[in-house]
């Protein structure tokens, strides 16, 4: 089994990122991390959720002193988390009040098509979405952005995105930390094309066109190198790559190691021991990070190895209140057996820049590309054919996701996946010239997307329509 970093290194020009000027960040002074609210729930009945989101306009901060046009939702910039549990039925009230119509996708959320907040959804100023969805799906940590046609990268780019939480009896008894805030946080990270007057614009050049948007400074939680006080003890890191295209391979200094319990769909069957982690852009990780071993005070950093830029600091300040022995076993994973497809259905993520396709098609609202039957289990195989010009430039790896659905990864070139890749997955990264087969069972109607999640890519067309019927 080739491992992912492995593969990366191999490849000759790093496919992930082609940075070409990598600008000196600004260092500005430290401060806390800034940890998202849990959004209220307004309905009493414990089976019954129903949260309140607007989507508004705003200023934010990033430099001192600066003052910067951002979105976010109920506040300036990013979202709450909305935290909910498995059976229980919720109603969203998404109110609109930018100057422009937007929508809310639940990404990683197995709803139906009219519900999923895609581009039909479109929700015009001054109104509101009022979706309702019962939750049956497992315990994961899922988020939620806008989703409009030709305006997703810049509408998360200026700060609409949200972590969307499930809770069931198996997270609920797992000797994890789970206290949101103390032990259990959430790490959003982004990169942001950050000028010298601290301002935050959505200007694509050639290149952003081409790679997607790279930044020159990374935030975490909307902060730049924030640090965040830990316990002694362990930690549950929920990280999520909500940037428009950058692929980080995230690891700590003092050659720390730590231990992947979940990816985008929810708990990995066993905890699985890394020394780094690559997330694309919508990919999802939790990890058990175990700062028992450090003095109070010391000092331990998130870094990026691919540009080697530091992200923030965890400082361990306090005594652990408890201790956890992290099972060895999560949770059960039923195998979806290949043999119960009934098709093998390809898409072929091609082109460059303003030419990026699936299947040599651009979306087009009107039209469907892939008819599904309802609770048919497919076997997807996805493949990069984007190796750069004859194999000259390296090629570029896209980041596949499709929605209303969780995968599971058959193989990677015929490869079993890694470990940390047999859970569930929305979002599978799909390598120059690598061929990636999952399997799902599709149990929602509706019209769904399938996209490249670098929201470049998606804006200019490499995006296509499923409809389960
Ligand atoms: Cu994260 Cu089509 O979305
Ligand atoms: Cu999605
Ligand atoms: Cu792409």
């Amino acid at each position: 089994v080739v491992s992912l970093t492995l593969f990366i290194s191999n490849m000759g020009m790093d496919p992930i990122n082609h940075t070409e000027n990598e600008s000196e960040a600004i260092t500005p002074s430290e401060k806390p991390l800034p940890i998202p609210p849990l959004l209220e729930d307004k309905n009493p009945n414990p089976d019954e959720a129903e949260f309140h989101l607007t989507a508004q306009s705003s200023t934010s901060e990033f430099l001192p002193g600066q003052v910067t046009d951002t979105l976010g939702y109920n506040g300036s910039y990013l979202g709450p988390v909305i935290r909910v549990k498995k059976n229980e039925k919720v109603t969203v009230k998404v109110k609109n009040e930018l100057a422009e119509a937007t929508t809310v996708h639940w990404h990683g959320l197995e709803v139906d098509g009219e519900r999923d907040g895609g581009p039909h959804t479109g929700i015009l100023p001054g109104e509101t979405w009022e979706p309702n969805f019962t939750i049956n799906q497992p315990a994961a940590t899922l988020w939620y952005h806008p989703h409009l046609l030709h305006k997703t990268g810049e509408q998360v780019y200026k700060g609409l995105a949200g972590l969307f939480y499930i809770d069931d009896e198996v997270s609920e008894n797992m000797p994890i930390p789970k206290e949101y805030g103390v032990n259990d946080f959430p790490l959003v990270i982004q990169d942001k094309n950050l000028s010298s007057n601290g301002k935050v614009e959505y200007d694509l050049s050639m290149h952003d066109v081409m790679m997607g948007l790279q930044g020159n400074t990374v935030l975490v939680n909307g902060a730049i190198n924030p640090y965040l006080e830990v316990p002694k003890g362990k930690v549950r890191l929920r990280l999520l790559n909500g940037s428009n295209a950058r692929i980080y391979q995230f690891s700590l200094s003092n050659s720390q190691g730590f231990v992947q319990i979940a990816s985008d769909g929810g708990f990995l069957e066993k905890p699985v021991e890394m020394s780094n982690i690559v997330l694309s852009s919508a990919e999802r990780a939790e990890i058990i990070v175990d700062f028992s071993d450090y003095q109070l005070g010391e000092r331990i950093t998130l870094t990026d190895q691919v540009t080697g830029a530091k992200l923030m600091e965890f400082v361990v300040s306090t005594e652990a209140k408890e201790t956890f022995n992290i099972p060895e076993k999560l949770t059960d994973i039923q195998k979806i057996d290949p043999s119960s497809a009934v098709r093998t259905r390809e898409f072929v993520m091609q082109g460059m820049g303003p030419n990026v396709n699936i299947n040599g098609k651009q979306m087009a609202m009107d039209r469907i590309d892939e008819h599904l039957n309802v609770h048919d289990t497919e076997i997807w195989e996805i493949s990069n054919e984007n190796s750069g010009m004859g194999g000259m430039m390296g090629g570029m790896a896209h980041p596949f996701h499709a929605h209303g659905v969780q995968f599971q990864i058959l193989d990677r070139n015929g490869n079993p996946p890694p470990a940390n890749e047999t859970g569930w997955k929305d979002t599978i990264l799909i390598y120059p010239d690598e061929t990636v087969r999952v399997i799902a069972t599709f149990n929602h109607k509706g019209i769904f997307m399938y996209h490249c999640h670098i929201l470049e890519h998606e804006d200019a067309g490499m995006m296509g329509q499923f409809e389960v019927k």
